[in-house]
């Protein structure tokens, strides 16, 4: 694990390491979660303009230029000789924090998960905030049950986004997803951009009744969900069009560096993808 503070390597026993636990709590500042492919930043100017919304949203003052956190994160980087690498950064009023780690993720996953929902309103959704109890509550009350992420529930009954990631579902043949007071996912946006996905409200009922549900998050891409609150969905498998979104997502991903046949099946193209890449369909 590497951990610099304002772009200088400390020990990882120092106490501001804290900052990056959630339950030592009672810091003001914001944060990111970002994560590498082949040593590249995924959609780092993304995250960056997100954290300055999250500052706002909070009404931290940036004590230093987004152009300088962005070096720090990059210097942190360059200190690791592993990936694909998990980066966290949290701004405070003062200082600049970055923490690379090996990002290890269970495969397992992409076999479906359980999820479990909780009533729960978090209370800037739209900030990713060091005021995240909430989520970590939720989550942990979810995984106690045995399952993958928690679902918040809000007041009316609705369903917005998971502790620490977006949702997903697919019903009759369209796909869907929630828009108002979530987190406005990175990973979320990505696959607005590759596919036709409408914006709706859902209560848990419903939900359950979906054919595919899915979540997603930069760390570990799309998940698919197969069970809420021990409810299956669908047939209880990975359904078909998340398998396809799964695929298009990784093309659209590695399109730069691995530019390869389209993999997109069935599903109508949006229309930058059919501009810039009809060619390589
Ligand atoms: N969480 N919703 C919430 C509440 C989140 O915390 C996250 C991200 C997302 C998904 O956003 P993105 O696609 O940009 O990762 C949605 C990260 C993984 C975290 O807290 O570490």
């Amino acid at each position: 694990m590497i951990f610099t503070m304002n772009g200088k390597q400390v020990a990882s026993s120092h106490k501001k390491n804290n900052l990056f636990n959630p339950r030592e709590g009672g810091n003001f500042g914001v944060f990111e979660t970002m994560r590498t492919y082949n040593g590249e930043i995924f959609k780092l100017d993304e995250h960056l303009e997100r954290l300055e919304k999250s500052a706002e949203i909070v009404e931290l003052e940036l004590q230093c230029l987004i152009s300088e956190i962005r070096k720090y994160i990059l210097k942190t980087l360059e200190l690791c000789d592993f990936d694909p690498v998990r980066i966290k950064v949290v701004v405070t009023d003062g200082n600049v924090l970055v923490k690379c780690e090996k990002l290890e993720i269970d495969e397992n996953i992409y076999n479906g998960v359980s999820v479990a929902t909780v009533p729960l309103e978090r209370r800037n959704p739209e900030a990713k905030s060091l005021d995240y109890l909430e989520s970590y509550t939720a989550h942990y009350e979810a995984e106690k049950s045995g399952s993958f992420d928690a679902l918040l529930v809000n007041s009316k009954g609705m369903v917005t986004e998971g502790s620490f990631s977006n949702l997903f579902w697919v019903k009759d043949g369209g796909l869907f997803t929630t828009d108002r007071n979530i987190l406005k996912g990175i990973t979320r946006q990505t696959v607005l951009d590759i596919s036709d996905c409408e914006f709706k409200e859902i209560n848990v009922e419903e939900l359950k009744k979906a054919d595919e549900v899915f979540l997603t998050q930069t760390t570990r891409e799309i998940i698919p969900v197969i069970r809420i609150n021990g409810k299956e969905i669908g047939d209880g498998k990975v359904g078909e069009k998340t398998r396809e979104l799964g695929r298009v997502f990784k093309w659209s991903r590695d399109r730069d560096s691995n530019p390869g046949p389209h993999p997109y099946h069935g599903c109508a193209l949006p229309t930058e993808l059919s501009r810039q890449d009809k060619n390589s369909i």
